[in-house]
Parts: C-alpha cells; sequence; structure tokens
C-alpha cells in the first residue's frame, strides 16, 4: 500500500518532513502544502524554500497548487519541473471561506462547468510534470460526487485523492466512505483515500470496505501517532525515545528558523492532537514553559 503523508499548511515544513523520514519512516510521498498562486506569479519566500531541492533532500515530495487559472497553473507547472520534480498535485479541495470564495479550492466544485473547461485548457497542451488532483467530495452535499467524478474520469491524472467529506463538512464533520468506493467503480485512475485513517485498524478496515484502495493519504493520524506509516508496514510502534528524538528535532528546527517562543507554540499545538479530551495532558502542556518540559508532559503516564 502506497501512503502518502498529508500536507497540512502551518505544520508538515522540510523541518518536520526530514524528522518524520529520519526517526520514523514509512511514508512513501510527503506532500507539499499549497503554493497559492497570484497573477503576477510571486511566492512567497517560505513557498520557494519549501519547494527547494534542499529543503527536500532525501524524500519524495508532491508539490501542490490552488489556482483556479489554467495559466498560472501551467506555469507554475513548468517551475516545479525546474526544480527537479515529475509530478505536482493541484488543490480543488480545501474548504477555507478565504479560498473558496474566490473560487478556488473546493470553490471549483461548486461550478462544474468551470471545472470542465479548466481542465480542458489545463490538458490541451503537453505538461512538464504529471498531474494529480486532491479533491472533496462535493461543495454542498456528497450528491454533487457523481457529477464531479464524470469530469475527473475525464482526464489523465496520475492519481486523485479523494477527502471523502464535501467543503461544507470541514474536517470533522459527517465522513463518506462509499463515495471512496465509487470513485473505484468509475474506474478512477489511481485513487487515494483520504480522512479520518488514525490506527492500523481504521485502515484495516479501509482495506476490508474496499480492497481496490492501493493508496492511503494520512495527515492528522500522523501527527498523533508519527509511527502510523511504520506500523502500517508491520513495524513496531513508535518507542519514548523516538518521541523525545521527534519532538527534540522539531522544537530545534522551528526554533532556529522562527523563534524559540513561536517553536514551542507550535509544538504543543502538535502535541495535543494525540490526546484530544485529554484534560491533565492539555492542563501540564499549558504550564509547560520548556521543550523539556513539554516533552515529561507528553510522555508521563
Ligand atoms: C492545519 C491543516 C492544514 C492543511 N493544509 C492543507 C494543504 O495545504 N493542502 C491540502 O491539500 N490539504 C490540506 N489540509 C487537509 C489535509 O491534507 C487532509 O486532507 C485532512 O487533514 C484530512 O485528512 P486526515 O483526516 O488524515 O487528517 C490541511 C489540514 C489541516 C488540518
Amino acid at each position: 500500500m502506497k501512503i502518502y503523508f498529508a500536507p497540512m499548511e502551518g505544520i508538515t515544513d522540510g523541518i518536520l518532513r526530514q524528522a518524520h523520514n529520519r526517526i520514523f519512516g514509512g511514508v512513501d510521498v510527503y506532500c507539499l502544502p499549497f503554493h497559492k498562486l497570484t497573477q503576477t506569479m510571486s511566492l512567497l519566500t517560505r513557498e520557494i524554500r519549501d519547494i527547494s531541492p534542499e529543503e527536500n533532500e532525501g524524500l519524495n515530495v508532491l508539490p501542490q497548487a490552488l489556482t483556479r487559472d489554467p495559466e498560472q497553473l501551467s506555469a507554475w507547472m513548468y517551475y516545479v519541473s525546474e526544480c527537479g520534480y515529475s509530478h505536482a498535485d493541484l488543490n480543488i479541495g480545501c474548504p477555507s471561506p478565504t479560498v473558496t470564495k474566490r473560487g478556488r479550492g473546493s470553490g471549483m466544485l461548486r461550478d462544474p462547468f468551470y471545472l470542465r473547461a479548466f481542465f480542458d485548457r489545463v490538458f490541451a497542451n503537453t505538461l512538464p510534470v504529471s498531474l494529480s488532483v486532491k479533491t472533496r467530495i462535493g461543495y454542498e452535499s456528497a450528491d454533487e460526487w457523481p457529477e464531479i467524478l464524470d469530469i475527473l474520469a475525464d482526464y489523465p491524472f496520475d492519481h486523485v485523492t479523494v477527502h471523502v467529506r464535501t467543503m461544507k463538512e470541514q474536517y470533522t464533520g459527517g465522513i463518506h466512505p462509499e463515495a471512496f468506493e465509487t470513485a473505484v467503480q468509475k474506474g478512477i485512475h489511481h485513487p487515494v483515500y483520504n480522512g479520518d485513517l488514525r490506527s492500523v485498524e481504521d485502515v484495516n478496515e479501509l482495506k476490508q470496505r474496499c480492497p481496490a484502495a492501493e493508496a492511503v493519504m494520512i495527515g492528522r493520524g500522523l501527527l498523533a501517532d508519527p509511527a502510523l506509516a511504520r506500523e502500517l508496514r508491520g513495524g513496531p510502534e513508535a518507542g519514548k525515545d523516538e518521541l523525545q528524538a521527534w519532538y527534540t528535532a522539531l522544537y530545534e528546527g522551528w526554533a532556529q528558523r522562527f523563534h524559540p517562543t513561536l517553536a514551542l507554540g507550535r509544538i504543543k499545538k502538535l502535541m495535543e492532537w494525540p490526546g484530544e479530551g485529554d484534560i491533565r495532558r492539555k492542563r501540564l502542556l499549558r504550564r509547560a514553559d520548556d521543550i523539556e518540559s513539554c516533552i515529561d508532559a507528553i510522555l508521563s503516564d
């Protein structure tokens, strides 16, 4: 089974990707958070750093763009190719209101007519890299999925990642695993399942339900249990020493890049993932004022 580490803007940067690969591994492809394309094609300094070969040395990565303009996407794909990569991804699933109100991300799903016209333009020319998409199953409702699938099935995507929620459902609302099966039945090329895979049991359940699920993308599950991909390959769970090394590497990397105080805030947010609802852990973390006490807070029994 192919495992993608989901892109998470503000979290899965080069520091995290490198530390993860070094300490836990098990991931086939690290997906880069989106580059928000603009008319002037000027990328942010952090976006340029994030895609640079130095930042991704030794990793298999998939850069991602957010745009509704075929020319912007095309120019960006040439840039991706010049950076030395052979694959690129388009985000048509982001549910953030600031993104969708401009018709980008899952805002693209609201207008199937435009979606088709957009991909007609994109695929009218030879592409410098292969293109995949990351989508949701609708804007307002899962009833929109068959029409979206009809469109996606008509283009030669490298793969199609399906976050089995609508825009409205954001990240925690209802989930529709059956929509993935519909994509498989429709003959979508290399569909990748995404959404709420938190444990080996969750992935096994998916495989039972849908044996054709050959690839999964995992985000929050890998933050909560960074050894999850390794476990899915039959490897061991995360040891305490590994978790200590993981959080230390993240803190040191981020403290150097941003500022120690900001790095600590970032680490605390990340550490809250495994213990959602764990009041004691939250209290200990809130009181912690250095990385050592943060690590103690989450590794104490
Ligand atoms: C903080 C945050 C940032 C995200 N940034 C991106 C992004 O840049 N590009 C993208 O395609 N998805 C992004 N996502 C969505 C995730 O990639 C993923 O689809 C989502 O978390 C569901 O998968 P999971 O249940 O395994 O976490 C983001 C999600 C979160 C929570």
